[in-house]
């Protein structure tokens, strides 16, 4: 059983001459089936993403180009995750805030989901996610 905390998860890596190939499989390499892929991209330097926690979605961030920085707040403490491989992500599970910075020029952010878009399982106040988090606790 993969714990669902933010944490870094290695991906398979298979090299040859010709070069590198990762892939995922829901429920096996991140602990969630896929029902949703969504990329940022041309991200001009200085912009934030993110700024929201979801009540239910769980996602895994990849740096598939380039580098960014995801800022995770738990309801109780910061830390911040440096990203700019394709061979590993972040795994982010429910009532986490999340902030997306740094993007270095040319970089590409894959998101994968475990829902479909839906804007009700949004906070996207802080002061409302961390309402909810410690009403929860
Ligand atoms: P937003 O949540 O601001 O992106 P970020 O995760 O970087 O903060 O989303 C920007 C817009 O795109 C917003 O109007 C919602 C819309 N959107 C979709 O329609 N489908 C999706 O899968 C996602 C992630 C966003």
């Amino acid at each position: 059983m993969m714990r669902k905390i933010p944490r870094i998860l290695n991906l398979p890596k298979i090299t040859d001459q010709r070069g590198n190939l990762t892939f995922i499989e829901g429920n096996r390499h991140i602990p969630f089936a896929v029902k949703r892929v969504y990329y940022l991209y041309d991200v001009p330097a200085g912009a934030m993403r993110g700024g929201h926690a979801h009540k239910k979605l769980e996602q895994f961030v990849i740096a598939a180009s380039g580098s960014f920085t995801v800022v995770i707040d738990d309801g109780r403490r910061r830390r911040k995750f440096f990203l700019n491989r394709p061979h590993y992500g972040l795994y982010i599970p429910r009532m986490v805030w999340r902030e997306l910075e740094d993007f270095s020029s040319g970089s590409i952010c894959v998101v994968l989901a475990s829902e479909e878009y839906d804007e009700s399982d949004y906070y996207r106040s802080y002061k409302a996610f961390l309402k909810a988090f410690r009403n929860q606790k």
